[in-house]
């Protein structure tokens, strides 16, 4: 088992205790650099801060302070120009930062972590990359939002089916569609925005669970890093990993929407439906059968859906049996966050740049309502506002009417007056007048109803809103 010998030296940074150094698998498990060396930036910035905070506080010297700070800002650069060599034998981004700084300044660069531990370190990296996510998919958002709005407002009388169990129901506008998304979109951003001000407060201070003996001033470097207030529990604040699950939930229902506009577009796009062409830019063919155009981001985007809730799902679980405070188990949080900011962001991308391309073509969707009997409500509507009948009786007779239509092979405006006075006597020559597809969705000014008039002042008001 050449996998499994001992290492002959123990770490430089915690090896105090230890004899001999840790196996290979050790280091394997045990390692999370490979995937946290991305909050290399968050790390330099919170010690750059914990830095100047010590030096204020006269718990470390000015001259070892600057030495310090001009060594991190040394290792971002080294960093960002692809000559830094990450360990896995210094586990995790803040030991390989720390390392590398005692073999620039010398022993001094030990003096950083005074008053500090990895897991308040942590925590407070992490935050600030959350937050950062959290700030990023509010502006995607948006971008997605006025696309929306774009969409809405060029196609706000253009008339579809609307649907209830996939069934022709009545008819809407397409305009109106689209800000049916507006608003599911606009929920997940105040979702973000509630995390981003719930997470923001810092960790930094609460060292390894119990606070510290040194004079620490946490409300110094929680100002300086961002945050509204350090974190009032010491023992919370290195077990919580809230932030991120409240940034996975709200990306969750998020990637929910986005997986719903994105089935509808699919089945929108296919000739049968023919509602909308999808442009090149999202789209692929196929190498056997030359008519095909497939709609390949937005069934991707459906499909990454479900790694976002995977992920959330994944988090969920590693916490669920953690007694307080740190357990190494949290190290698993990384890699199923950075995921779902990666994922997240490339699927609202995605979906914005296929609104945005998107050709509506008003026709096809015209003719999709002219099947399935869809002014069938108007017409009961009539019978109940015309002749005074109640609406169960009203929908009896509609029924029946809808019956013989079907048998006779027309819509609704095909039957005659003399075949509709049949099934009642009283129905008049007035009642084509609510039969048509225009004239049903004019009528429907109710607040937040589908009327063209409607949607043009909900576009404006969506405007104001954004
Ligand atoms: N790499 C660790 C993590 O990702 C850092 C915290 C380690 N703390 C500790 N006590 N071993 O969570």
């Amino acid at each position: 088992m050449t996998d499994n010998i001992q290492k002959p030296k123990a770490n430089s940074l915690w090896g105090g205790r230890f004899e001999g150094g840790v196996s290979d698998i050790m280091e394997k498990i045990n390692a999370s650099i490979d995937f946290d060396k991305i909050l290399y930036r968050q790390d330099i910035r919170g010690s750059i801060e914990h830095c100047k905070m010590l030096v204020n506080t006269a718990i470390i010297s000015a001259e070892d302070g600057e030495a310090i700070q001009k060594g991190l800002a040394q290792i971002e650069k080294e960093i960002e120009a692809g000559e830094f060599e990450f360990s896995a034998a210094l586990e995790d981004i803040h030991m390989n930062v720390e390392a590398r700084l005692t073999e620039i300044i010398g022993p001094a660069a030990g003096r950083l972590h005074t008053a500090r531990s990895r897991n308040d370190q942590v925590a407070t990296d992490f935050k600030l990359y959350v937050r950062d996510a959290c700030d990023q998919a509010d502006e995607a958002l948006k971008a997605l939002q006025i696309a929306l709005i774009e969409k809405a407002e060029e196609n706000a009388d253009a008339i579809i089916p609307g649907f209830t169990h996939l069934q022709s129901a009545q008819p809407v506008t397409f305009g109106h569609h689209m800000l049916a998304y507006f608003e599911m979109f606009t929920r997940d951003r105040a979702r973000f925005q509630d995390a981003r001000r719930r997470l923001n407060e810092c960790p930094l201070g609460a060292a390894a669970l119990a606070g510290t003996s040194f004079p620490i001033d946490r409300h110094q470097t929680a100002e300086a890093l961002g945050f509204d207030r350090p974190t009032a529990n010491s023992m919370d604040t290195v077990s919580d990993r809230d932030f991120a699950l409240e940034f996975m939930a709200a990306a969750s229902i998020s990637a929910v929407h986005i997986s719903r506009l994105a089935e509808e577009m699919v089945t929108w796009s296919c000739a049968q439906f023919g509602f909308i062409e999808m442009s090149d830019s999202f789209t692929t063919g196929s190498s056997i059968m030359p008519q095909k155009r497939n709609p390949d981001a937005a069934e991707l985007c459906r499909g990454k859906s479900g790694r976002i809730i995977g992920s959330l799902n994944s988090l969920l679980v590693t916490m669920k049996g953690l007694a307080l405070t740190f357990s190494k188990d949290m190290q698993e949080d990384k890699e199923a966050t950075f995921d779902a900011v990666e994922t997240y962001s490339l699927i609202i991308a995605a979906m914005t740049g296929m609104v945005e391309d998107m050709k509506v073509n008003a026709d096809n969707m015209r003719r999709a309502t002219e099947v399935g009997f869809i002014t069938a409500t108007d017409l009961a509507d009539w019978v109940v506002r015309v002749l005074g009948l109640p609406f169960r009786e009203a929908h009896h007779i509609t029924g029946s009417l809808v019956a013989m239509a079907e048998k006779k092979g027309c819509d609704l405006d095909g039957l005659t007056l003399t075949e509709m006075q049949d099934v009642e006597p009283k129905i008049s020559e007035d009642v084509f007048s609510v039969l048509s597809v225009d004239k049903s969705v004019a009528s429907r000014v109710s607040f937040g109803g589908t009327a063209p008039s409607e949607v043009l002042k909900q576009v404006a008001a969506a405007k104001e809103r954004i």
